[in-house]
Parts: structure tokens; C-alpha cells; sequence
């Protein structure tokens, strides 16, 4: 959450910052701004504007500001409304200090009552408001030791001043009195530095780099560092210096286009064919000695070989994706597998289980909840000092390059390419698709299922890309159409059993979080229990009935809505006990395990179409980021 961007080199900074901007607005568009030092008058020269980024780029458009050392800033609010004044970059009362931060600085509270009680007078409702102000004051100290005015002063000042910071942060600082230094630090939240031609260019995450260079730096958490022209310094916590060799970006990112589709999020839902390729493509290969599958992972899987019991961590739709493979694991794999939204293991871990395996699952890599849950659950396995109680772990990420892909060193890297549009959409089909191969892995290993079940399985989802071809074809237009008569409603109740009662939860928060209409996403067997008294004709109900264990069950949940007059949309194939519903989106006929991977499909596309219908901005909905960088 909130995008940073920062230069210093010999090109004018302006252009650099704007185009690395445009790459981060996926992580908050409450407001953005820049701030430069002027290559004359050594001044700081600051703009800020609400909302968009385009707000920024139109507001200068006719303003050129020389200069090569500057920093930008795109905000998802936590700490005041989305306003110019709380708008990034922040700045002291002597107009010297500027500063962009990501992250959240709890005990600003306290700090701001002191600075208050000096005089300080503070512009914003910001928690980041006091690290200007802090540094100025560290500076001011610094100067009466006679210190030089120059880039190793400000690392001096900052560096002390973070000392005093609780929370967490990634910040970008710049100091008048240091006009072609720039300070960065990070606790707890991302920051790339880019080794470009002429420049270096520090980011939250690598789209902002990429058009420049694709040789970077991360910085390592607790880091500080010291841009100028000439070089970099970095620092540990303990004041050390860190030597260590650049690295390469893995890929260079994709060009990001919406090709013809009028937003990204469609074009994505239409690139799950392609993503079920690549994962069969990748993932899967066929023993030329045996002709048996097996699954192919960029690491020794020797270790799972003694595993007993699976926990996951995850949120959002991550979450989801990690139930539908917790199903699998446990109902294909025979292995106890809970989920956990990574916001609440943090604080209320389960017992410490021996020969435990520990998913973590984030499409971004970046998710501050599960950065933190993992790490809590490496140390306290660490600590624990037997060694059944060892921390294995594997991530499934779609940057590998992220904060969780250094993190972790098992990575299952889900290759949807750039996923843009805040709800995601291909990036959970392929989050499910690392959940068949995990099942398919332990399968194999715990011999829980026959080879012939497994290969039926993997059978199915060889035949997936056509299948959803078809299904994107088909539901398309039907679902423009369903929501031409249901752009209006207020209220949507979805409901699935078994494996895809996650389903059903992942449709209701597309819903949700594109077209702001409420939505809840129950067990269907738990309807009587308390939701039916929501039902009535202005209430509809999406039922995922997929032929299987549960079928004639979920058919009989239907039918307790159809009595309440709601109207009943299935998601279903055409067969026997379909009829009951008033609109049926058809499946193709599948084994139940992969109905998952299909079921979902109309229903992001029928969410897509409400919001689109109802004129919102699908690719970038209101209070959302598509990296959620603070706990
Ligand atoms: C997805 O549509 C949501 N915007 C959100 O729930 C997301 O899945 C969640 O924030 C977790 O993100 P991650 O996968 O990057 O960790």
C-alpha cells in the first residue's frame, strides 16, 4: 500500500518519477505527489494532488522542474482522509526536509504531542507528518556538532530518527542541505533500489524500475541506505555496512496492456486459458520411461516426505485459494491441512505441531499480514530447537521476486505475469492450480489415492484450456445480460458446498469489491441456520451445484430459497435437479475436484459486468490496493 519513488542521477528527475508512479498507482490512487530539488536554487519544490495520478501529471503539465533528485508518492490512506494535505510528500516547517512513507508509524501519536509541545506546527492529519519534522530537529542538533552539510549528515539524522519510529515503514528522504542525496530506510515494508544509466532509482516494488534497468538491489529489512550519483552505502541496524553483489530481475516485466478489452480485470479473466497453459506447460511433465505425470517444483521436495500436517496462511482471495486446497490436501491427500487469515495467526497461533508444513500464499509477495505470519512462525519453530518442530515452508507467490520470495526459499512461483486490475481474478486460478500440483505432489508421496485417481485428475486438467475458452465464449454476453437486470440489487447471497463453498466466498468478495454491492458467501447447508431470514424476492441466491458428493444437497438448499421467493441463478451443468433455477450459467460436465477451477469463471465474469454496468472503476475500486503493505 502507497506506491514510493525516488531518484537521484544526472536525468531530470520529473519524468523518471511520473513514469515509476504510473507503475505503482496499483498500490493506492487516494492521492499522489512529487517533490524536487531545484537544480538551481537548491530549494525543495513540492506538488500534490487528490485522487488519481493523472490529477498530478495534468497539474504539472505545463510546470517543468529542473532538477535530478526527487520523490514520489502514490497514497492508500490510513492515517487521515484522501486529501492535498494529506497527500505525500511531507514536509518540515523549514521547507528543508522532504519525505514519502509507506507503512504505519504507531507511536506517531506520541511523537507528534511532543514536537506539538516545542512549537512544531503540523499541515496534516498524517502519522508521517512527524518525520520531517524529526529529522529537522536531529539536523539541527547535528550542525551544532559542526557536521558538514552533505548526503552522510542526513543518513546520521535519519538514521536516528528511525530509531525512534514503532511500526512499520519504507521511506524516501530529501534535505536541502544535501541537494543531490537521497536517504531511504524500511522496516517491514518493501523498497528495491535500481542501478540505472546516470540514475538510481529506489521503488516499493519493480514495475517502477523495470523501464530503467533491470539490475537491482533490494534492501534488506532494517536497512538504510545513501543514494548519490556516485554511489550507494548501505546499513544494517547495527550500523554496519553492507557489501553485496546486485542481482538481476527474474523477468522483465511484461508490457502492460489491456490490449483491446476495456479493463484489465476482463482481460484477465480472458488470460486463464493461457494461465492453465503455462501451469500445465510448466508444472506438469510426463516421465518418458513410465508415461506417469508427475508435478516438476524448482526445488528439493524431499522434505515433504516427512510431513504430517499442513497449515496455511494467506488472505483475501489467497485465502480462498488456500481452502480449496486445504479441500484437496485433506480430501485427496490425507493430509490435516488448516487455513488461517494470516492477520490472526499472527497474534493467535495454533499449537506448535511437530512435521508441520507452512504455506504461505500472496499473489503480491508484499502482504504485510503474511510477511509477518510467516516470519512469526519461522522463528518460534526456530526457537523451539527440536527438530520435528523445524520450520518447513513453501510460498505460492506470483513475484517471486517479493518480499515473501526472499523470505522463503521454496517458491512456487504461479507465472500469471502482471496481474493489474485490484481484484484478482487470474492470479487465484492459478494460486488453485499450485494447490492441485501440491495435492497431486503428496498424493504420490503418501500414496493416498490409487495412480488411477490421480491420473483421472490430471487428466482433467490437461483438458482445462479448451474448456475454458468455451466458458469464457458462452458467459461473456449471458452474464452482460444477467447483469443488465441486476446492476441495481442491494443485497446477493452465494452458496456452495464442499470444495467449492470457497467458491462461493471468493464470488461474494468479487462482488463485493468491485461493484460495492453487499454479498455473503455461505456453506450451503448453513443457510437455515441463520441467513435464510435475509431471503426474500429482492435477494438473490447463487447456488454453485456441481454433480458429486454434494449435489442433491446443495439442489435441496436451492430449493429452501426458491420457497422464499428469492431468485435462484445455478452454477451448475445442464442435468437433472438444474431446473429448479431461474438461470442456469452452464458448466461443462466435469470430475468434481477441478469444478472449482471452472465454476469460478461466470462468476467473476458476472461480477465484472455489474460493476462495469453500474459505471464503476472496475480496475482500481474505491478503498482498495492491489498490495496491502500495512498489518
Ligand atoms: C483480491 O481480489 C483482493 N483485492 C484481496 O483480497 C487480496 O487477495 C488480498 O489483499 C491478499 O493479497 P495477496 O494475495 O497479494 O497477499
Amino acid at each position: 500500500m502507497c506506491g514510493i519513488v525516488a531518484v537521484t542521477g544526472y536525468k531530470k528527475a520529473l519524468p523518471l518519477l511520473l513514469n515509476g508512479l504510473g507503475k505503482l498507482e496499483y498500490r493506492g490512487y487516494d492521492s499522489a505527489g512529487i517533490a524536487i530539488i531545484h537544480s538551481e536554487t537548491k530549494n525543495i519544490v513540492c506538488n500534490k494532488t487528490e485522487g488519481k495520478l493523472k490529477n498530478l501529471i495534468n497539474n504539472l503539465s505545463e510546470k517543468n522542474i529542473p532538477g535530478t533528485v526527487g520523490i514520489g508518492h502514490t497514497r492508500w490512506a490510513t492515517h487521515g482522509k484522501p486529501e492535498v494535505k494529506n497527500a505525500h510528500p511531507h514536509i518540515d516547517s523549514s521547507g528543508t526536509v522532504a519525505v514519502v512513507q509507506n507503512g504505519i508509524i504507531e507511536n506517531f501519536q506520541d511523537l507528534k504531542n511532543k514536537l506539538q509541545k516545542e512549537g512544531i506546527i503540523f499541515n496534516s492529519d498524517t502519522d508521517t507528518e512527524v518525520i520531517p519534522h524529526l529529522i529537522q530537529r536531529e539536523l539541527n542538533t547535528l550542525s551544532k556538532l559542526k557536521l558538514e552539510n552533505n548526503g552522510s549528515t542526513l543518513l546520521v539524522a535519519v538514521r536516528n530518527v528511525i530509531s525512534d519510529l514503532e511500526g512499520s515503514y519504507a521511506l524516501a528522504v530529501l534535505w536541502s542541505g544535501a541537494p543531490s542525496s537521497l536517504v531511504v530506510a524500511r522496516r517491514q515494508a518493501p523498497l528495491i533500489i535500481g542501478l540505472g544509466e546516470g540514475e538510481f532509482i529506489c521503488a516499493s516494488d519493480t514495475p517502477a524500475i523495470a523501464n530503467f534497468t533491470n539490475i537491482i538491489l533490494p534492501l534488506e529489512d532494517e536497512e538504510i541506505a545513501l543514494l548519490t550519483p556516485l554511489g550507494i552505502e548501505i546499513y544494517d541496524s547495527n550500523n554496519e555496512r553492507q557489501y553485496r553483489n546486485p542481482v538481476s530481475l527474474k523477468v522483465s516485466e511484461q508490457v502492460i496492456d489491456k490490449m483491446n478489452f476495456k479493463h484489465f480485470m476482463l482481460k484477465e479473466i480472458y488470460d486463464q486459458p493461457d494461465t492453465a497453459k503455462n501451469w500445465l506447460e510448466n508444472y506438469l511433465i510426463k516421465n518418458s520411461e513410465n508415461g506417469q505425470y508427475q508435478i516438476k517444483y524448482p526445488f528439493d521436495t524431499k522434505f515433504l516426505e516427512s510431513i504430517a500436517r499442513i497449515e496455511i496462511i494467506a488472505c483475501g482471495t489467497s485465502k480462498h485459494a488456500a481452502m480449496v486446497g486445504s479441500f484437496l490436501l485433506e480430501q485427496f491427500s490425507g493430509i490435516p491441512t488448516n487455513v488461517y487469515y494470516a492477520s490472526e495467526f499472527r497474534y493467535s497461533p495454533p499449537p506448535l505441531l511437530p512435521n508441520t508444513l507452512t504455506i504461505g500464499v500472496s499473489q503480491s509477495g508484499e502482504t504485510a499480514d503474511t510477511i509477518a505470519a510467516i516470519d512469526m512462525e519461522i522463528k518460534r519453530r526456530s526457537i523451539a530447537g527440536d527438530e520435528k518442530f523445524r520450520p518447513n515452508l513453501i510460498a505460492i507467490t506470483n513475484r517471486s521476486e517479493s518480499s515473501i520470495g526472499r523470505q522463503v526459499s521454496n517458491i512456487i512461483d504461479i507465472c500469471a505475469g502482471i496481474e493489474v486490475g485490484v481484484a484478482a481474478t487470474k492470479t487465484f486460478f492459478a494460486q488453485l492450480l499450485s494447490f492441485y500440483g501440491l495435492a497431486i505432489h503428496f498424493a504420490q508421496i503418501k500414496g493416498s489415492q490409487s495412480p488411477d485417481e490421480i491420473k483421472k485428475l490430471i487428466t482433467e486438467l490437461i483438458k482445462l484450456p479448451p474448456l475454458l475458452e468455451d466458458l469464457l465464449e458462452k458467459h461473456d454476453q449471458s452474464s452482460e445480460k444477467l447483469a443488465h437486470d441486476f446492476f441495481n440489487i442491494k443485497d446477493v447471497i452465494f452458496l456452495g458446498r464442499g470444495i467449492n463453498y470457497p467458491i462461493a466466498l471468493e464470488g461474494a468478495l468479487k462482488l463485493k469489491e468491485i461493484s460495492y454491492i453487499h454479498a455473503a458467501g455461505y456453506p450451503a447447508g448453513e443457510m437455515k441456520h441463520g441467513p435464510i431470514a435475509l431471503l426474500d424476492k429482492k435477494v438473490p441466491v447463487i447456488s454453485i451445484a456441481s454433480p458429486g458428493e454434494v449435489f442433491d444437497k446443495v439442489i435441496s438448499n436451492a430449493q429452501e430459497a426458491k420457497a422464499r421467493d428469492s431468485y435462484l441463478i445455478g452454477i451448475a451443468p445442464e442435468c437433472n435437479g438444474t431446473e429448479i433455477f431461474d438461470y442456469l450459467m452452464k458448466i461443462p460436465s466435469s470430475n468434481e475436484w477441478v469444478s472449482p477451477l471452472l465454476n469460478i469463471v461466470p462468476l467473476q465474469l458476472l461480477s465484472y459486468h455489474i460493476a462495469a454496468h453500474r459505471g464503476l472503476d472496475v480496475d482500481q475500486p474505491r478503498n482498495l490496493a492491489k498490495s496491502v503493505t500495512v498489518e
